[in-house]
């Protein structure tokens, strides 16, 4: 919804109908990114649950056949472009967007694969600047840049100043979007999320642990090196245990706070005579603030 909802605020009205079936088709191309990713991410992370059902490979009859599925979800995004944008002045520029963000999410994805090996715990491994590079290349581009630039090219304002400053604004955005979501891998009802968290047996560099790093005494750092990244739910339980007695659910509220203001006022300095418009990073940022899904 990203891309229709940015479409009519730059033209600043409603959607004719063919906006409306252009724009919600280039939002439907990103889903299916996403489903690419999805698919894929949840075999490697060894997940068990997405949107509420089993995750696709766990599906009965599907098992590893879901590889090649993530890789016929990726395909169909370039049947679609070609299919209604063959002729549009932004095609070659579209087509090469979702590429270059395509190689931008593997290389996120890598990183966080590498940075969580599945047999050895070493927390010095982990970085906040680690986490910074991870999660800018796994989500930021996809999620947050992609529907604006591609919104951009539609109506052919995508302009290298106004694909510049929409970057600078959705990729600390897309940050705060990935903090949300390893904080609700712990702290947040399945239920809500729609998924079970995996982080802390798939010894992931989450937010979360890299918080816990920062303040930890050597007791606590002990406790992190006796129990994180092992596959088994005793162990995630005193890690639990951990982040509530390090009260990081405090600690990420104060967070999410800073990066709103920090964000608030980068929206308000953006320059809008190239045609774009702050209330596009306003509507991006109400949607994500304080979410709990
Ligand atoms: C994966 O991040 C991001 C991509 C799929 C590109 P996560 O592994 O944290 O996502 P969830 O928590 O499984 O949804
Ligand atoms: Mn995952
Ligand atoms: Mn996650």
């Amino acid at each position: 919804m990203s891309v229709p909802d940015s479409v009519s605020l730059l033209l600043n009205r409603a959607l004719t109908e063919q906006e409306y079936f252009q724009a919600a088709t280039l939002g439907w191309m990103i889903e299916l990114l996403q489903a690419f990713f999805l698919v894929s991410d949840d075999i490697m992370d060894s997940s068990i649950t997405r949107r509420g059902k089993p995750c696709w490979y766990r599906q009965e009859g599907v098992g590893m056949v879901a590889i090649n599925d993530a890789f016929m979800l990726e395909s169909a995004i370039y049947t679609l472009l070609k299919k209604h944008f063959r002729s549009h002045p932004c095609y070659v520029d579209m087509l090469e967007l979702f590429h270059e963000v395509t190689l931008q999410t593997e290389l996120g994805q890598l990183c966080d694969l590498l940075t969580a090996p599945e047999d050895v715990v070493n927390l010095d491994n982990f970085s906040l600047e680690k986490y910074s590079f991870i999660v800018i290349y796994k989500t930021a581009y996809y999620s947050f840049y992609l529907p604006v630039a591609l919104a951009l090219q539609m109506l052919n304002i995508a302009t290298p100043k106004n694909l510049k400053q929409a970057e600078d604004i959705l990729i600390p955005m897309g940050e705060y979007f990935q903090v949300q979501d390893d904080y609700l891998d712990n702290f947040g009802l399945p239920e809500h999320i729609g998924k079970i968290g995996t982080d802390i047996m798939d010894n992931k560099c989450s937010w979360l642990v890299n918080q816990a790093l920062k303040i930890a005494t050597p007791e606590q750092r002990k406790i992190l090196e006796d129990h994180y990244g092992r596959k088994d739910s005793a162990h995630e339980a005193e890690i639990k245990k951990l982040y509530n007695d390090m009260k990081l659910e405090q600690i990420y509220q104060d967070f999410e706070e800073k990066s709103v203001s920090s964000l608030k006022e980068k929206i308000s300095k953006i320059d809008e005579s190239e045609g774009l418009k702050k209330e596009i990073f306003d509507a991006f940022l109400s949607k994500i603030y304080k979410r709990s899904k």
